[in-house]
């Protein structure tokens, strides 16, 4: 498939698609008891992947790239991609390991969500899966911090590519940390936009989102913009310039299903600026449509 319809460039999410297993509860159980769950789904989960489905629903030509093992997991999850329009060429079919499968339980009493995630023995794309992308069908390309090595290597690439180019056609880049795993960190080192989650942030001590990005500064690149969602605290970016954008959170009436928020999120953010807006204007688009999803399950009617 050449660029979306009418030649309009895509973006590409890059990272961890798996299998939700998600049970809805009316207040998450103690352990080691035998309870009823209200309603049970099967839903396509993973950062990457969840983001791919709110570009989609926002109308931006997307594609998803990561790596699957054939199987029904996987048979759901492709058929879950076609549906929503996200293009799946770049999945790398692996030919041993599982496709990652998460048990979710969603309070509806709290709507918190505890995930517990098998992802063990996949492996990841890697940077000669990357080579095979055509750069040229793409304005901006996100990944989902997780092989930090190959991944790096896969941002250089679009850098030389970039570095051909005038700057109204280059590929912008954004990276998101979110798990507090040391050997993710150098990627805070790269990337147009730099997403640091709120578990990353109370990782390093910090308590508030302002606090972490100037802490974090140091670690990202110069001329790089650093954005921090916080729940109900709403977000707050630091510009490459030093000055910070704080946007309220538009908490939804009744919270219902905070699972994958923070890549709804991501999401709203990378499409607002990939389309022009200003931080402060993406920043509060972000929240918007986070916050919507809060107050439903899954991601239907989040616009
Ligand atoms: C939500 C999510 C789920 C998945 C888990 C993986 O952000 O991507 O869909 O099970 O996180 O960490």
């Amino acid at each position: 498939m050449a660029a979306g319809a009418g030649g309009e460039k895509r973006i590409l999410c890059v990272g961890l698609v798996c299998l939700d297993v998600i049970s809805v509860v009316d207040a998450y159980p103690a352990e080691d008891t035998d309870t009823r769950c209200l309603t049970q789904r099967w839903q396509r989960g993973g950062n990457a992947s969840n983001s791919c489905t709110v570009l989609a629903l926002l109308g931006a030509p997307c594609a998803f790239m990561g790596s699957l093992a054939r199987g029904h997991a996987a048979d759901f999850i492709v058929e879950d991609f076609r549906r929503r329009g996200v293009d799946v060429t770049h999945v790398t079919w692996q030919p041993h390991g599982d496709v990652p499968c998460a048990c979710c339980v969603v309070s509806a009493a709290s709507g918190s969500r505890t995930i517990v995630l098998h992802d063990t023995n996949l492996p990841d794309v890697t940077e000669r899966d990357f080579a095979r992308v055509d750069l040229a069908q793409y304005k901006w390309i996100h990944w989902e911090a997780r092989n930090a090595a190959e991944q790096e290597r896969m941002i250089l690439r679009v850098e030389r590519h970039n570095s051909a180019l005038p700057p109204a056609q280059r590929i912008r880049t954004s990276v998101e940390v979110e798990k507090p795993r040391d050997e993710l960190l150098p990627l805070l080192a790269h990337g147009d936009v730099v997403f640091i989650s709120k578990d990353l942030a109370k990782h390093f001590g910090y308590n508030t989102a302002a606090e972490a990005l100037r802490g974090l500064r140091s670690r990202v690149r110069p001329g790089a913009t650093m954005i921090c969602a916080w729940a109900e605290e709403g977000a707050d970016a630091l510009e490459p310039d030093g000055t910070l954008v704080h946007v309220d959170a538009f908490p939804p009436e009744r919270l219902v299903d905070t699972l994958g928020a923070g890549d709804t999120f991501n999401a709203a953010v990378i499409f607002a600026l990939s389309g022009g807006q200003s931080l402060r204007d993406a920043l509060t688009f972000g929240c918007r449509i986070a916050g919507k999803k809060c107050g439903i399950h899954g991601y239907d009617g989040i616009v």
